[in-house]
């Protein structure tokens, strides 16, 4: 008998289901006499050996569906070898919990800060195999993380949905795109949905040059503006300053509900521009899968099950060019994967006028 565990972690993200299914699958194919152990709300489900057996028709008919039918949580990796408020040892409960079950292989499915707890695991003596999950695109060692089209397809969505009423009231608008410290959501979204300034973390910004931007546009007889504002841009002056001075500019200065507010208030004090802000939040991470995402998870997945079939434990899988292929995990963890700014992506936006209001 050869018993898996898998378990969901950190934010959720379309597309989980579609993995955890084509891990599955596959495992169920090939062989008779496989179990599979589904540990509840990420690795709480581990420490606290909150699990359940799972059966093969779970996994079916949840191609389609997004969030998780495991439950996701958020266990910071900082926080993992301090004890809980029990005085409990949580990676000592997980490989206990681990032991106890008698598992061949543990699955994790996990953004950055999970991947370095399986590294951890791993480190630890447990055989471990991740996929990567993440609306960010931020994970390191994979072209592409499940999840990310089909947020890309959210933003872009609402940033379309902006287009008509921004011509019609002549205003500027802002539509604030998730993505933690990184750009990758809404490069790819402003570049959809047209956006005429799209502000990165990786660029930072001059609101004089924005403003300019939208004056320009305006004296162009473009009467609107519509920015893509990652939720982590930041103004070259807070990129200069230190941590503590950035604290002190929060702690001293006024109060934006988030980044795209305080730049919005910025532009009126320049520009005199009315303006607006939408914010789609979590809608970016809800909803059913686009079929980009159902392919490379159902891909992923497979390649997965071959891993664990093989022995090969340690691993990622990932995905580079067309293919898919296995990073040591220990070489992806605690790695970030952002927006070079001199790639050739934002020169081409640059080239049809886009401003990242850094020039
Ligand atoms: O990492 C995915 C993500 O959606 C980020 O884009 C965002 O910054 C964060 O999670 C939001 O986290 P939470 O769901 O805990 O508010």
């Amino acid at each position: 008998m050869r018993r898996i565990g898998m378990l969901t972690s950190g934010g959720d993200c379309q597309a989980l289901n579609a993995t955890m299914r084509g891990v599955a699958k596959s495992l169920y194919n090939m062989y008779d006499d496989v179990e599979i152990i589904g540990f509840e709300d990420g690795y709480k489900g581990l420490i606290y050996a909150n699990y359940k057996i799972m059966q093969p028709s779970d996994f079916s008919g949840i191609l389609t569906e997004g969030g998780t039918i495991l439950g996701t949580s958020r266990q910071p990796f900082k926080q993992m070898r301090v004890p809980d408020e029990n005085g409990l040892d949580k990676v000592e409960s997980m490989k206990h919990t681990y032991r106890k079950l008698k598992l061949n292989c543990l699955v994790v499915l996990g953004g950055n800060g999970s991947q370095k707890t399986a590294n951890m695991l791993s480190e630890e003596g447990l055989n471990v195999v991740s996929l990567p999950k993440t609306i960010d695109n931020d994970l390191w060692g994979t072209e592409m993380t499940f999840g990310f089209q089909s947020a890309v397809n959210i933003a872009t969505n609402a940033i379309d949905c902006i287009h008509t009423t921004a011509a019609s009231h002549r205003r500027v608008f802002i539509v604030e795109v998730m993505g933690h410290k990184v750009g990758w959501l809404t490069l790819h979204a402003g570049m959809a949905g047209g956006a005429d300034i799209i502000l990165l973390p990786e660029i930072p910004y001059d609101i004089n040059v924005v403003c300019e931007a939208i004056t320009r546009r305006s004296k162009a007889g473009k009467h609107f503006s519509i920015l893509a504002v990652a939720e982590g841009a930041i103004s070259k002056e807070e990129a200069a300053m230190t941590k503590k001075q950035l604290k002190e500019k929060k702690k001293n200065g006024p109060v934006y509900p988030s980044v795209a507010y305080e730049i919005g208030a910025r532009i009126t004090e320049i520009t005199g521009s009315e303006v607006r802000v939408t914010v789609p939040g979590h809608t970016q991470r809800g909803g059913s899968p686009c079929a980009y995402d159902r392919v490379i998870s159902t891909r992923l997945g497979a390649e997965a099950a071959r891993l664990i079939a093989e022995e090969q434990y340690g691993y990622m899988v990932a995905f580079r060019g067309n293919d898919i292929v296995q990073v040591p995990l220990k070489e992806v963890a605690g790695k970030l994967k952002t927006v070079d700014p001199g790639c050739a992506m934002i020169q081409e936006a640059k080239m049809v006028g886009i401003c990242f209001g850094d020039e």
